[in-house]
Parts: structure tokens; sequence; C-alpha cells
């Protein structure tokens, strides 16, 4: 390839830097600045809210966006009036009481998985915006009544995809898109591994890997699992064979019986005669030369430019919802790749406990 992917791995761009002297990019930028101020609300105000949505609202505005964290709802005092002073935002103890004294033009919802759908049907009935965190619901039934609603009422529903925005990802995804692996993608890899069981494997955890399986590679059509169960009930292991639309093969291996606190992750994606791997969400390294150099792109650690919230994805995925809610650009993560994301993780329980393969469209389980 004679020119490589423009994806930012936590650098800022070379004419800011050198042309421009702004080495943050922070200088005023009248484009973005005069897109249409939108006010977010969150609901949930735990761990995710604080240490990723509000340091990327925060990172958004750093670069000029007109956006306002308006308002915090959540049931647990303490956890709401921290996050409402860290954002400067009015606190709420629940989202009926948010939705009847403000109309944020956008909720992230952030709670705890089972109050997703009840949070965000609230505020779609209401006729606001939504960004639901993954899994979109744990049920799959639940999933593809968010999104029926949201598709009657018209209002924006967002799934959230971090992973995608993330350089490592979206550069695979560029070089898949340039040709890089010389055809289409033809098998796809992918491991995800933790340790202690904070959270649940499937719906917390290898959610992440099948959506990048379906941006990666296309629709699932089949799918084959076996697995070791948890002395305690749930999955521990399970290997997963794919069969995509295009024709292309997948496995995937995950578990909750490695360790914990770091994205052990891996994907690999073969083409013809050259494939490509992210490892850990890290490094991205294309092999497409027999006797040639590999070719591989990663972070400069101590680069004093580089953000946890936007290398994990956020600012990019936050960027996008807010620029979709303004109607001048389309989804990247739309709620039916959420509710596709979960039918997955149905079709993969029903091939366990039933030990069949799982015809993903003939069985419902295709938004
Ligand atoms: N994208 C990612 O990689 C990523 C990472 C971490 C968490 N998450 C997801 O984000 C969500 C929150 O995770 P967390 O780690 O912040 O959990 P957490 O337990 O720290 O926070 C959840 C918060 O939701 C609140 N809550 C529960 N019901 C509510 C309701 N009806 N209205 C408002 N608030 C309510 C709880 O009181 C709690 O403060 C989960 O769905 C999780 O799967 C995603």
């Amino acid at each position: 390839m004679s020119e490589w992917p423009a994806i930012d791995f936590g650098h800022t761009a070379f004419e800011s830097a050198f042309g421009r002297g702004d080495v943050y990019a922070v200088a005023p930028d009248p484009t973005r600045m005069g897109k249409r101020p939108l006010d977010i609300a969150i609901a949930g105000a735990g761990g995710v809210a604080q240490a990723k949505w509000i340091p990327a609202i925060r990172h958004l505005q750093m670069l000029g966006e007109p956006v306002r964290l308006a308002a915090v709802t959540d049931p647990r005092p303490d956890a709401v009036d921290k996050a409402a002073r860290l954002g400067g935002a009015k606190a709420f103890a629940d989202v009926s009481m948010l939705l009847a004294a403000q109309r944020p033009d956008l909720l992230i919802v952030t709670t705890a998985d089972a109050a997703h759908a009840p949070v965000a049907t609230a505020a779609l009935q209401s006729g606001v915006a939504c960004l639901i965190e993954k899994p979109l619901s744990r049920d799959y039934r639940e999933a593809q009544a968010l999104v029926r609603l949201a598709d009657e009422a018209s209002v924006l529903l967002a799934a959230v995809a971090n992973k995608r925005f993330s350089p490592p990802y979206a550069m695979a995804k560029a070089l898949i898109e340039r040709g890089a692996l010389k055809a289409a993608p033809t098998v796809f890899s992918g491991k995800f591994t933790l340790g202690y069981p904070y959270v649940d494997l499937l719906e917390g955890g290898t959610v992440h890997l099948l959506d990048l399986a379906r941006w990666l590679m296309g629709d699932v059509v089949r799918l084959h699992a076996r697995g070791i169960a948890r002395d305690e009930g749930g999955v521990l292991s399970a290997v997963v064979s794919l069969a995509f639309a295009s024709g292309a093969i997948g496995t995937l291996v995950t578990s909750a019986a490695a360790l914990s606190f770091k994205p052990w992750e891996r994907v690999e994606i073969i083409g013809h005669h050259a494939f490509l791997v992210v490892d850990d969400q890290f490094e991205t390294t294309l092999f497409d030369e027999e006797t040639g150099p590999a070719k591989s792109w990663r972070p400069a650690i101590p680069n004093t430019l580089m953000f946890d919230e936007a290398f994990g994805g956020y600012v990019g995925l936050l960027d996008n919802v807010l620029d979709a809610v303004r109607g001048i650009t389309p989804l990247a993560a739309t709620a039916k790749d959420g509710a596709a994301a979960i039918g997955l993780i149905e079709a993969i329980r029903r091939s366990l406990a039933e030990a069949r393969d799982i015809d993903i469209v003939a069985e419902g389980l295709s938004p």
C-alpha cells in the first residue's frame, strides 16, 4: 500500500503540532465550535460514568465541542452527588424526575445492566435520544423491543461499541477496507479471557468481541458452541465456531478461568496470503509479505498526548453520536448492532444448552 490509514494512536496531527504550534490540538476550532450546542444527561453514576463518560465529555469540551453535562441520575445519593459535582451537573434520584425537569438532547445509560431497558424506555417515550452501554439488554427480546420502540418513535438509539473507535481496532478496519488483506476477510479468530467474575463472561465481556466480529467480518449466520460450566452456574469457558454471511468462517475462545485487570484480547483476521493481528487492544500488526517486514502500529506510552478515554474509544464514539443527534452524520453503532450482539449471546446459550448448530436468522436472533 502506498499510503497507510491515518488512524491516530494518541498523537496530535503533524500539521497541528509543527505547522501551527498547537501541540495539544486545543486551539479554537470554528467548525467544531459552530455546531449546535447539546445537553447530555447520564443515568447511572457508577464506575464507567465517572471514569470514562464524564472524562469523554470533558475531552470533547477541551476540543471545543459545544456540549454540556446537564444532569445525572442514580438512586445512590453518594454516587449521584459526586458525579454531578464532577460534571457540573444537576443531580436527580431517578430518571422520571430528571425527564420531568429537563429535556436533554442525549441520555447516556450507564446504569447496572438490568436498568438499561426500563431507563431507556422512559427516555425514548419522552422523545429523548439514548446511548446505551453494553449489553443493550441482557435479554434478547428486551433488546429487540428497544430497537422497535426507537424505530416507531423515530428517536435515535445508539449502542456503546467503544472498541470500534479504539485506534488498534480502527486501524484493523481501515486496513481491511483498503484491501491490505488482498481479499475480503476469510477467517476470523478472537480470544477474550478474564479471571475473577467481576463481569459476566458473555454479556459483560465477550459481547465486545461479538460486536467486533460482526463489524470486521459482516453478519454471522450460524454458530456452534461448546463450553465448560461454572460450579455455581453460568459459563466458565466457551469455544464458538462461526459462519459469516460472506462465506467466511471464524472461531471465538472466551474464558473466565484466566486473569483479570487487563484487556486480554486477541483478534486475528486472514485474507488471502495476508493476515493481521490486534493484540490486547494495543498493537495492530499486518503480515502481508512472505519475505518483507511485518508492519505494526502501537502507542508510545510516555506520550503526554495520550488519553485513556480517547484510546479506549469513548471520545470517538461520543463524537459520532453527538453528530448523529444533530443529524449531520450516520450512527456508527446502532441499537440494531447492540441487539445483534445480544442475539449471538442468546445463540451461544442455546447451542451450549442443546448441543446443536444455531441458524441465527431461522431462530429469530437477527434483529
Ligand atoms: N463499554 C465498556 O467497556 C464498559 C466498561 C464498564 C462498564 N460498562 C457497562 O456500564 C454499565 C455500568 O457499569 P459500572 O461498572 O459503571 O457499574 P457500577 O455498578 O459502578 O454503576 C452502576 C450504577 O447504576 C446505578 N443504577 C442502578 N439502577 C439505576 C437506575 N434505575 N437509574 C439510575 N441509576 C441506576 C447504580 O446505583 C450504580 O451507581 C454496565 O451496563 C456495564 O456493563 C461498559
